[in-house]
Protein backbone atom coordinates (compact mmCIF):
# COMPACT_ATOMS: atom_id res chain seq x y z
CA UNK A 1 0.00 0.00 0.00
CA UNK A 2 1.60 3.15 -1.06
CA UNK A 3 1.95 5.54 1.93
CA UNK A 4 1.95 9.47 2.12
CA UNK A 5 3.43 9.62 5.25
CA UNK A 6 6.09 11.79 6.17
CA UNK A 7 8.89 11.07 8.40
CA UNK A 8 11.08 13.60 7.80
CA UNK A 9 12.67 12.37 4.92
CA UNK A 10 9.74 12.53 1.99
CA UNK A 11 8.63 10.07 -0.86
CA UNK A 12 9.89 6.38 -0.89
CA UNK A 13 12.06 6.05 -3.53
CA UNK A 14 13.71 2.34 -4.64
CA UNK A 15 16.76 1.34 -6.80
CA UNK A 16 18.36 -1.95 -7.76
CA UNK A 17 21.83 -2.53 -9.44
CA UNK A 18 22.85 -5.32 -11.29
CA UNK A 19 23.07 -8.17 -8.45
CA UNK A 20 19.49 -9.29 -8.20
CA UNK A 21 17.19 -7.04 -10.46
CA UNK A 22 13.65 -9.41 -9.81
CA UNK A 23 13.78 -9.35 -6.21
CA UNK A 24 14.42 -5.36 -6.49
CA UNK A 25 11.08 -5.91 -8.90
CA UNK A 26 9.31 -7.96 -6.36
CA UNK A 27 9.42 -5.61 -3.30
CA UNK A 28 8.45 -2.51 -5.32
CA UNK A 29 6.02 -4.63 -6.34
CA UNK A 30 4.77 -5.44 -2.71
CA UNK A 31 5.01 -1.67 -1.83
CA UNK A 32 3.14 -0.95 -4.97
CA UNK A 33 5.72 1.17 -5.95
CA UNK A 34 7.86 1.38 -9.52
CA UNK A 35 11.52 1.18 -8.75
CA UNK A 36 13.42 3.91 -10.09
CA UNK A 37 15.14 4.42 -13.46
CA UNK A 38 18.97 3.64 -13.32
CA UNK A 39 21.15 2.73 -16.09
CA UNK A 40 24.64 0.89 -14.36
CA UNK A 41 27.16 0.18 -17.33
CA UNK A 42 30.84 -0.78 -17.40
CA UNK A 43 33.51 1.09 -19.77
CA UNK A 44 35.92 -0.79 -21.83
CA UNK A 45 38.94 -0.60 -18.82
CA UNK A 46 35.69 -2.62 -16.64
CA UNK A 47 35.25 0.77 -14.51
CA UNK A 48 31.48 0.94 -13.37
CA UNK A 49 29.45 3.95 -13.70
CA UNK A 50 25.97 4.66 -12.75
CA UNK A 51 23.66 7.23 -12.94
CA UNK A 52 19.51 7.72 -12.63
CA UNK A 53 16.88 9.43 -14.25
CA UNK A 54 14.90 10.40 -11.18
CA UNK A 55 15.09 13.03 -8.75
CA UNK A 56 15.77 12.33 -5.22
CA UNK A 57 16.40 15.49 -3.68
CA UNK A 58 14.63 14.75 0.50
CA UNK A 59 14.16 11.58 -0.75
CA UNK A 60 13.88 8.38 1.38
CA UNK A 61 15.82 6.20 -0.81
CA UNK A 62 16.39 2.67 -0.43
CA UNK A 63 18.98 0.68 -2.42
CA UNK A 64 18.23 -2.89 -2.95
CA UNK A 65 21.71 -4.68 -3.99
CA UNK A 66 22.78 -8.20 -2.32
CA UNK A 67 26.82 -8.12 -2.59
CA UNK A 68 26.56 -11.02 -4.38
CA UNK A 69 29.00 -12.59 -6.77
CA UNK A 70 31.08 -11.06 -8.82
CA UNK A 71 31.15 -9.60 -5.14
CA UNK A 72 33.39 -6.50 -5.95
CA UNK A 73 31.39 -5.68 -8.97
CA UNK A 74 28.22 -5.49 -6.78
CA UNK A 75 29.75 -3.94 -3.50
CA UNK A 76 31.22 -1.07 -6.08
CA UNK A 77 27.74 -1.08 -8.00
CA UNK A 78 26.19 -0.22 -4.27
CA UNK A 79 29.13 1.87 -3.15
CA UNK A 80 29.13 4.20 -6.36
CA UNK A 81 25.11 4.29 -5.89
CA UNK A 82 25.24 5.57 -2.41
CA UNK A 83 27.35 8.16 -3.38
CA UNK A 84 25.54 8.91 -6.60
CA UNK A 85 22.26 9.43 -4.11
CA UNK A 86 24.02 11.77 -1.49
CA UNK A 87 25.33 13.90 -4.26
CA UNK A 88 21.95 14.39 -5.59
CA UNK A 89 20.64 15.64 -1.95
CA UNK A 90 18.37 12.61 -1.14
CA UNK A 91 17.52 12.81 2.13
CA UNK A 92 18.55 9.50 3.70
CA UNK A 93 19.85 6.23 2.40
CA UNK A 94 19.15 2.70 3.06
CA UNK A 95 21.61 -0.40 1.87
CA UNK A 96 19.24 -3.19 1.61
CA UNK A 97 21.82 -5.69 1.70
CA UNK A 98 19.89 -9.28 1.61
CA UNK A 99 22.88 -10.90 1.13
CA UNK A 100 25.95 -9.25 2.96
CA UNK A 101 29.05 -10.43 0.92
CA UNK A 102 32.60 -10.80 2.65
CA UNK A 103 30.46 -11.34 6.33
CA UNK A 104 32.37 -14.53 6.76
CA UNK A 105 35.49 -12.47 7.18
CA UNK A 106 34.41 -11.20 10.58
CA UNK A 107 37.34 -11.37 12.80
CA UNK A 108 40.99 -11.84 12.25
CA UNK A 109 41.53 -15.91 12.42
CA UNK A 110 44.89 -16.05 12.26
CA UNK A 111 48.12 -13.71 11.57
CA UNK A 112 48.08 -11.11 8.76
CA UNK A 113 44.65 -11.67 8.14
CA UNK A 114 42.10 -8.93 7.10
CA UNK A 115 39.03 -8.32 8.65
CA UNK A 116 37.07 -7.95 5.66
CA UNK A 117 33.63 -7.21 6.71
CA UNK A 118 34.56 -4.23 8.91
CA UNK A 119 36.31 -2.66 5.81
CA UNK A 120 33.16 -3.34 3.71
CA UNK A 121 31.22 -1.32 6.55
CA UNK A 122 33.77 1.13 6.80
CA UNK A 123 32.95 1.90 3.04
CA UNK A 124 29.39 1.95 2.91
CA UNK A 125 29.34 4.34 5.54
CA UNK A 126 31.84 6.82 4.13
CA UNK A 127 30.36 6.33 0.70
CA UNK A 128 26.54 8.03 2.93
CA UNK A 129 24.83 4.95 3.85
CA UNK A 130 22.48 6.24 6.88
CA UNK A 131 21.14 2.92 7.54
CA UNK A 132 21.46 -0.88 6.43
CA UNK A 133 18.60 -3.68 6.24
CA UNK A 134 20.55 -7.12 5.67
CA UNK A 135 19.38 -11.04 6.15
CA UNK A 136 20.73 -13.90 8.45
CA UNK A 137 24.80 -12.20 8.53
CA UNK A 138 27.11 -15.10 8.92
CA UNK A 139 27.65 -13.84 12.51
CA UNK A 140 25.12 -11.28 14.13
CA UNK A 141 28.58 -9.15 15.19
CA UNK A 142 28.59 -8.19 12.41
CA UNK A 143 26.31 -5.28 12.99
CA UNK A 144 28.50 -3.50 15.34
CA UNK A 145 30.84 -2.93 12.57
CA UNK A 146 28.39 -0.16 11.46
CA UNK A 147 27.63 2.67 13.58
CA UNK A 148 24.68 3.43 11.36
CA UNK A 149 21.01 1.92 12.46
CA UNK A 150 21.24 -1.89 11.26
CA UNK A 151 18.26 -3.70 10.80
CA UNK A 152 18.96 -7.21 11.25
CA UNK A 153 16.16 -9.63 9.45
CA UNK A 154 15.70 -13.63 10.16
CA UNK A 155 15.35 -15.79 7.60
CA UNK A 156 14.47 -18.33 10.36
CA UNK A 157 10.78 -16.65 9.94
CA UNK A 158 10.00 -17.78 6.30
CA UNK A 159 11.87 -21.16 7.06
CA UNK A 160 9.50 -22.03 9.96
CA UNK A 161 6.25 -20.83 7.90
CA UNK A 162 7.66 -23.52 4.90
CA UNK A 163 8.24 -26.08 7.59
CA UNK A 164 4.75 -25.14 9.44
CA UNK A 165 3.17 -25.44 5.65
CA UNK A 166 5.15 -28.09 3.96
CA UNK A 167 6.42 -30.51 5.92
CA UNK A 168 4.83 -30.44 9.88
CA UNK A 169 1.81 -32.41 8.86
CA UNK A 170 2.54 -33.69 5.56
CA UNK A 171 6.01 -36.15 6.39
CA UNK A 172 5.54 -39.15 8.95
CA UNK A 173 7.75 -38.68 11.61
CA UNK A 174 9.26 -36.46 13.98
CA UNK A 175 11.93 -33.58 13.55
CA UNK A 176 15.31 -33.07 14.89
CA UNK A 177 16.85 -29.50 13.76
CA UNK A 178 20.65 -29.65 12.95
CA UNK A 179 23.46 -27.44 12.93
CA UNK A 180 26.45 -27.92 10.26
CA UNK A 181 28.75 -26.61 12.31
CA UNK A 182 29.44 -24.78 15.21
CA UNK A 183 28.20 -21.27 13.63
CA UNK A 184 24.67 -21.99 13.34
CA UNK A 185 23.49 -23.14 16.59
CA UNK A 186 21.87 -20.11 17.78
CA UNK A 187 19.78 -19.96 14.34
CA UNK A 188 19.36 -23.50 14.63
CA UNK A 189 18.21 -22.94 18.57
CA UNK A 190 15.27 -20.09 17.80
CA UNK A 191 14.10 -22.31 14.90
CA UNK A 192 13.76 -25.49 17.16
CA UNK A 193 12.28 -23.92 20.22
CA UNK A 194 9.79 -22.60 17.90
CA UNK A 195 8.82 -26.04 16.36
CA UNK A 196 9.45 -27.85 19.87
CA UNK A 197 11.98 -30.29 18.63
CA UNK A 198 15.33 -31.29 19.90
CA UNK A 199 18.77 -29.84 17.97
CA UNK A 200 21.79 -31.27 16.89
CA UNK A 201 24.90 -29.70 16.29
CA UNK A 202 28.02 -31.20 13.68
CA UNK A 203 31.37 -30.29 14.79
CA UNK A 204 32.74 -29.39 11.51
CA UNK A 205 36.75 -28.72 10.98
CA UNK A 206 38.02 -26.90 8.24
CA UNK A 207 40.64 -28.05 6.23
CA UNK A 208 41.01 -25.10 3.76
CA UNK A 209 39.23 -22.39 2.68
CA UNK A 210 36.63 -24.41 0.46
CA UNK A 211 37.53 -27.82 2.05
CA UNK A 212 35.51 -28.90 5.48
CA UNK A 213 35.24 -32.63 6.99
CA UNK A 214 32.88 -33.61 9.85
CA UNK A 215 34.53 -34.86 12.98
CA UNK A 216 31.42 -35.57 15.10
CA UNK A 217 27.64 -34.89 16.02
CA UNK A 218 26.96 -33.31 19.21
CA UNK A 219 23.55 -34.71 20.20
CA UNK A 220 23.52 -37.86 17.77
CA UNK A 221 21.62 -39.78 19.83
CA UNK A 222 18.36 -37.30 19.25
CA UNK A 223 18.93 -38.76 15.16
CA UNK A 224 18.31 -41.80 14.27
CA UNK A 225 14.29 -42.41 13.55
CA UNK A 226 14.01 -39.01 12.68
CA UNK A 227 13.71 -36.74 9.62
CA UNK A 228 16.20 -33.83 10.02
CA UNK A 229 16.15 -30.24 8.95
CA UNK A 230 19.74 -28.61 8.69
CA UNK A 231 19.72 -24.76 9.00
CA UNK A 232 22.67 -22.72 7.83
CA UNK A 233 23.39 -19.03 6.33
CA UNK A 234 25.30 -19.83 3.22
CA UNK A 235 25.74 -22.33 0.58
CA UNK A 236 28.93 -22.01 -1.44
CA UNK A 237 30.88 -25.70 -2.20
CA UNK A 238 28.30 -27.55 -0.71
CA UNK A 239 31.24 -29.29 1.42
CA UNK A 240 29.55 -27.78 4.27
CA UNK A 241 25.76 -29.44 4.02
CA UNK A 242 26.59 -32.08 1.89
CA UNK A 243 29.18 -33.81 4.35
CA UNK A 244 26.52 -32.92 7.41
CA UNK A 245 23.72 -34.96 5.42
CA UNK A 246 26.38 -37.63 4.72
CA UNK A 247 26.77 -38.21 8.26
CA UNK A 248 23.30 -37.15 9.88
CA UNK A 249 22.19 -40.26 7.35
CA UNK A 250 24.83 -42.67 8.93
CA UNK A 251 23.12 -41.93 12.53
CA UNK A 252 20.04 -43.27 11.24
CA UNK A 253 18.06 -40.33 9.65
CA UNK A 254 14.72 -40.65 7.87
CA UNK A 255 14.60 -37.94 5.31
CA UNK A 256 16.90 -35.00 5.41
CA UNK A 257 15.83 -31.35 4.38
CA UNK A 258 17.85 -28.79 4.37
CA UNK A 259 16.73 -24.65 5.04
CA UNK A 260 20.19 -22.36 3.61
CA UNK A 261 19.36 -18.51 3.61
CA UNK A 262 21.97 -17.84 0.90
CA UNK A 263 22.75 -19.87 -1.89
CA UNK A 264 25.88 -18.33 -3.23
CA UNK A 265 25.81 -21.74 -5.97
CA UNK A 266 27.91 -20.74 -8.46
CA UNK A 267 29.52 -23.64 -10.23
CA UNK A 268 27.75 -27.12 -11.62
CA UNK A 269 30.06 -29.16 -9.52
CA UNK A 270 28.57 -27.93 -6.52
CA UNK A 271 24.76 -28.28 -8.29
CA UNK A 272 26.06 -32.03 -8.99
CA UNK A 273 26.94 -32.28 -5.55
CA UNK A 274 23.93 -31.57 -4.12
CA UNK A 275 21.70 -33.51 -6.33
CA UNK A 276 23.64 -36.44 -5.80
CA UNK A 277 23.33 -36.01 -2.09
CA UNK A 278 21.49 -37.76 0.31
CA UNK A 279 19.88 -34.71 0.59
CA UNK A 280 15.75 -34.88 0.30
CA UNK A 281 15.48 -31.05 -0.35
CA UNK A 282 16.93 -27.96 -0.28
CA UNK A 283 15.09 -25.14 0.38
CA UNK A 284 16.81 -21.87 -0.23
CA UNK A 285 15.83 -17.85 -0.24
CA UNK A 286 15.85 -15.58 -3.15
CA UNK A 287 18.72 -13.32 -1.28
CA UNK A 288 21.08 -14.46 -4.16
CA UNK A 289 20.07 -14.84 -7.86
CA UNK A 290 20.66 -18.51 -8.47
CA UNK A 291 21.18 -18.61 -12.30
CA UNK A 292 18.51 -21.29 -13.64
CA UNK A 293 21.22 -23.72 -15.07
CA UNK A 294 23.29 -23.50 -11.70
CA UNK A 295 19.84 -24.87 -9.68
CA UNK A 296 20.07 -28.43 -8.21
CA UNK A 297 17.04 -29.81 -8.94
CA UNK A 298 15.75 -30.86 -5.26
CA UNK A 299 16.08 -26.77 -4.94
CA UNK A 300 13.09 -24.65 -3.39
CA UNK A 301 13.27 -21.20 -3.76
CA UNK A 302 11.45 -19.25 -1.57
CA UNK A 303 11.09 -14.97 -1.73
CA UNK A 304 12.32 -12.54 1.33
CA UNK A 305 10.26 -9.97 -1.22
CA UNK A 306 7.18 -8.92 1.09
CA UNK A 307 9.61 -9.85 3.97
CA UNK A 308 11.93 -6.63 2.80
CA UNK A 309 9.14 -4.99 1.87
CA UNK A 310 7.52 -4.93 5.22
CA UNK A 311 10.58 -4.02 7.00
CA UNK A 312 11.29 -1.16 4.59
CA UNK A 313 7.51 0.24 5.06
CA UNK A 314 8.05 0.30 8.42
CA UNK A 315 11.63 1.75 8.86
CA UNK A 316 9.94 4.34 5.89
CA UNK A 317 7.00 5.15 8.57
CA UNK A 318 9.08 5.21 11.41
CA UNK A 319 7.34 2.22 12.86
CA UNK A 320 8.85 -0.51 15.07
CA UNK A 321 10.48 -3.75 12.97
CA UNK A 322 10.40 -5.52 15.94
CA UNK A 323 7.43 -7.75 14.72
CA UNK A 324 9.66 -8.74 11.86
CA UNK A 325 12.22 -10.27 13.89
CA UNK A 326 9.84 -12.79 15.94
CA UNK A 327 10.62 -16.60 15.37
C1 LIG B 1 30.43 -21.43 7.51
O1 LIG B 1 30.75 -21.22 8.63
C2 LIG B 1 29.10 -21.10 6.91
O2 LIG B 1 28.10 -21.00 7.87
C3 LIG B 1 28.72 -22.13 5.87
O3 LIG B 1 28.48 -23.37 6.51
C4 LIG B 1 29.80 -22.32 4.86
O4 LIG B 1 30.36 -21.09 4.51
C5 LIG B 1 29.27 -23.02 3.64
O5 LIG B 1 30.30 -23.11 2.72
P1 LIG B 1 30.44 -24.39 1.80
O6 LIG B 1 29.14 -24.60 1.11
O7 LIG B 1 31.55 -24.02 0.86
O8 LIG B 1 30.84 -25.53 2.68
Amino acid sequence: MKSNKNHGYGEIKLFTCNANPCLGEDIAQHLNRKLGMSSVMKFADTETYIRFEDTVRGLDVFVIQPTSAPVNDHLMELLIMTDALRRASAGRITAVVPYFGYARQDRKDRSHAPISAKLVANLLTAAGVDRVISMDLHSPQVQGFFDVPFDHLRGTKIFVKYYRENLADNVEGDFVVVSPDMGSVSRVRLFAENISCPIAIVDKRRLRADESEVINIVGAQEIKGRNVLILDDVISTGGTLVNAAAAIKKHGARNIYACITHPAIYSKATKEKIENSVLDKLVVLDTINVQKEMRPMNMEILSVAEYFAEAIRCIHEGKPISTLFSE
